[in-house]
Formats: C-alpha cells, sequence, structure tokens
C-alpha cells in the first residue's frame, strides 16, 4: 500500500512541475513515507531523517532551501511529535491527508517564518476523489480499492492509524483500471489491508462485494492478470472463492495470513477464525482451483504464547505447506491491546522461534521452486537483470525468474520453460 500511495504522491508532485531524483543533494523536496507496523519501520524514519537533516543544512550554504516532509502511518501514531524529535521537518500529514501536499507546499513558500504543518486527520472526504490520475507506468500496476481496517486484532496498528474501512465506488475502480490499461498495464493487484471486506457503491447506489468487482475488472480490455492483497480469512465468502475457478486472468496465487496455528493464540489476538476455519478455506480454494499456491503472514512469540502454540503454528506450515510467507516477531505496539498483555514472551524466546519457522517456510518455498523446474510458465518481464541481455520477471506464482530475451520484451508476457531454481528465485529459457 505504501509502494501505491508513493507513486500517487509522485504524480500529485509532477503536476506541481516537480521531477524525481534519487539523489537527495538534488532534491528540493525530500518525502518519507513511513510505515508503523512494527517498531522497527518506525525507528528507521529517525535515522533516516537525521542523514537528510545533514544534507538539508549543507545545502543551505550554498543557499538552497530543501523541504522535508513525512507521510504515512508513523506520522498518524506520532503526531506532533515528530515535529518535537525532528524539529527540522517541515511537515507531517497522515495517510489519509497526502492529498494536502501541494497545499501545504503552497503554504509553506508563502510563510515568511518556518512553520511546521502537522496533520493527522481522518477526513470526511476520500482522498481518492482529489488525487491527480493514476499515471504508473509498467506493465503491473497497484489499484487500491480499500482502506482501513476494522477487524482489530489485539497487536495491529493499522485500524489506529489508517482508520475505519472505506471502499471506494465500483466505477472509480474501473475507471482508474481503464486508464491503467491504456498506459500499457498488464497486471492489476487490488489493494486494501482488508481487501476482501471490500463494499464499494455501484451506480445504482448498491454495495457490491470484491467477487464481483473482480469479474467487472477481468472483463477489460487488454487485461492479463489480477491479483488482490491482501485478505482476511474470515472474509473469503464462497462466491470470492469460485472466482479462482471461474477467472482465467485471476492469478493462481493467494496470501492469506493465518499469524498462528494455535486456537489459543488467534483468540486472544482476536482473530474471527480458527486455524479450523482456515484449513477449510484453503481446501474449498483448493477445490476451486488446484493449481493454487497459497502465501501467508505468521507472528511469532505473541504474548502467552507457549511451545505447544508454536508448535501448532509450524502443523499449520506442514498441513498447507506454503509457497511463500512472510513472518515476524511480534513487536510491541503502544496503544494496542497486546502491548499491555502481561505475558510478553522473551525477546530470546521470539528470535528461537522465528529462526525454526522461517527454516521450516524457507524449506516448502524451496521445495516448490524445485518442482518448478522442466515446467512452462507465463512470466510478466518487469526489470532489466544484473547481466546483458537478461530480464526479470514474475510466474503467475509471484515468483521472480531471470530469463535472457530480446530486451523488446520488456513489460510483456512471454512463455518460458524453467531450468533452475533456487529458494528465492528461478531461472528458465524462452519458448
Ligand atoms: N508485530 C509483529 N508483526 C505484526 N504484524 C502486524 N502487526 C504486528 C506486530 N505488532 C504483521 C502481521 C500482518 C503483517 C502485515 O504484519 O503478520 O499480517
Ligand atoms: Fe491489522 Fe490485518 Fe488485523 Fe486489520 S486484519 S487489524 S490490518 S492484522
Amino acid at each position: 500500500m505504501n509502494v501505491y500511495d508513493s507513486s500517487r504522491i509522485a504524480d500529485m508532485l509532477k503536476n506541481e512541475g516537480y521531477e524525481e531524483t534519487h539523489r537527495q543533494a538534488e532534491a528540493d523536496i525530500v518525502l518519507f513515507n513511513t510505515c508503523h507496523i512494527r517498531e522497527k519501520a518506525a525507528e528507521k524514519l529517525f535515522s533516516d531523517l537525521g542523514r537528510a537533516h545533514l544534507i538539508q543544512l549543507e545545502r543551505e550554504e550554498s543557499g538552497k532551501k530543501t523541504i522535508i516532509g513525512v507521510v504515512g502511518c508513523v506520522v498518524q501514531a506520532e503526531d506532533e511529535q515528530i515535529i518535537k524529535r525532528a524539529p527540522f521537518v517541515d511537515f507531517a500529514l497522515g495517510p489519509l491527508m497526502y492529498h494536502k501536499i501541494p497545499e501545504v507546499l503552497r503554504q509553506i513558500k508563502q510563510n515568511k517564518e518556518r512553520q511546521p504543518i502537522v496533520n493527522t486527520e481522518f477526513p470526511a472526504e476520500s482522498k481518492f476523489d482529489f488525487l491527480p490520475e493514476n499515471k504508473a507506468g509498467g506493465a503491473c500496476s497497484f489499484l487500491a480499492i480499500q482502506e482501513g481496517c476494522n477487524n482489530f486484532c489485539t497487536y495491529c496498528v493499522v485500524p489506529y492509524t489508517r482508520g475505519v474501512e472505506y471502499s471506494r465506488p465500483v466505477a472509480e475502480v474501473l475507471a482508474e483500471a481503464k486508464r491503467l490499461l491504456a498506459t500499457g498495464t498488464l497486471e492489476i493487484n487490488l489493494l486494501g489491508q482488508n481487501v476482501n471486506s471490500y463494499h464499494g457503491e455501484d451506480a445504482t447506489g448498491k454495495e457490491r462485494n470484491l467477487a464481483y468487482l473482480l469479474h467487472k475488472v477481468a472483463e477489460l480490455d487488454g487485461l492479463k492478470r489480477i491479483r488482490y492483497t491482501t485478505s482476511y480469512p474470515a472474509d473469503m465468502t464462497d462466491d470470492l472463492i469460485e472466482c479462482h475457478r471461474d477467472i482465467e486472468i485471476l492469478m493462481p496465487y493467494l496470501h492469506l495470513p493465518i499469524q498462528s496455528g494455535s486456537d489459543s493464540i488467534l483468540k486472544a489476538m482476536n482473530r474471527r477464525h480458527t486455524s479450523g476455519d482456515y484449513l477449510r478455506i484453503v481446501e474449498k480454494l483448493q477445490k476451486a482451483n488446484p493449481q493454487i499456491g497459497m502465501s501467508s503472514d505468521f507472528i511469532v512469540g505473541f504474548p502467552g504464547e507457549t511451545d505447544a502454540d508454536f508448535q501448532q503454528t509450524l502443523d499449520i506450515v506442514n498441513e498447507v505447506k506454503y509457497i511463500q510467507a512472510f513472518s515476524f516477531k511480534y513487536s510491541r505496539r503502544a496503544g494496542t491491546p497486546a502491548a499491555v498483555m502481561d505475558n510478553q514472551v522473551e525477546e530470546k524466546v521470539k528470535k528461537e522461534r522465528l529462526e525454526i519457522l522461517q527454516n521450516l517456510l524457507f524449506a516448502y518455498q524451496d521445495k516448490f521452486n524445485q518442482s518448478c523446474i522442466g515446467k512452462k510458465m507465463p512470466v510478466l518481464l518487469e526489470q532489466k537483470g544484473r547481466h546483458k541481455g537478461q530480464l526479470i520477471g514474475r510466474t503467475p506464482y509471484m515468483q521472480n525468474l531471470h530469463v535472457e530475451t530480446d530486451s523488446a520484451n520488456m513489460n510483456k508476457i512471454i512463455e518460458v520453460k524453467i531450468t533452475e531454481a533456487t529458494t528465492n528465485s528461478l531461472s528458465g529459457k524462452e519458448i
């Protein structure tokens, strides 16, 4: 979601006459789009800000002004504290407020005295109504259809930083998808913190769900691939599962976080599903599309997690055989219910469990990648490889694949026969 937001911010600034640069010393504006999901992500901001401040001072010596802005979830959580800790920051806007950047820049330029601007409102209006057209280049595009979350998992900051759920109307999503297709997009990844709780209005004001929207998007001319991220297990409705049978261009890969395999931990996390519910959903998905590969997020060391609870997480992994997954040590986030639970797990134990879990997850990922050798797969080429004549793309299962091919195939889909596999990537020959 932050990648999507950053590209929308870049579109907005381009409309204001700015150009992108990756060299900070050249930048008139330096913007940090921040994540607050785990402690490490938030801490990184302040060290990055320190470095940006040094460059700001250097530029000042040669008479150049540098505006430093911070957007995203850290701002929502820290509010005025950002300016207290980093007084050289010119503006700080929450994730629902970044459409105000042009207005804020004008205000900053008008002000004679330096006066930092902080805005962490949850506005009544939708920021999507104020953003310019999505100009994302390339063949793979993100499209935010939903934002916020009402689930309140006890460890998670998202409901506090991104606010309550909001779904963009169907027509607005289709219009954005059409614009993306017109600029060469072949793959659209529909995004939301809780994407499968989507309930946007259609033209008659009727609420429509994600299954409906997927069918509508799939009908658009020129689209070759659809994905949706991230889903909540309790919202995997039967009609959504059937999309995996009926929509040919829906990729056979689903990121469906379970977080833990232990029902008592899931309950303490306030997740509205048990491990049994989850396995039944996976079974239905596999029935709808026997080719489907599963992915998940896991948290180890949630307060109260015993060795037996952790073993149940390993059991789920052995059962589902994820083809890819993300796993994290529980991170105590201020303001969330789990942060004040009195049965916190020791850091050492969290570390040990994470290592065990990741080794198991990597083993399954590696096994899946090895099983691809000899198979043919369509690959959407997205980037240049390190070697001349090599491009890198994604398989339907989101695996990175390296292939020697004509550079004119960039942003196209080609058929590849897989010849080699490691835990993290594949290579193949064009056929
Ligand atoms: N500690 C560790 N991991 C977390 N996640 C969310 N909040 C926390 C936290 N406090 C993980 C979840 C979620 C992913 C995006 O980040 O696994 O699915
Ligand atoms: Fe956070 Fe996801 Fe739970 Fe929502 S469903 S509170 S975003 S972990």
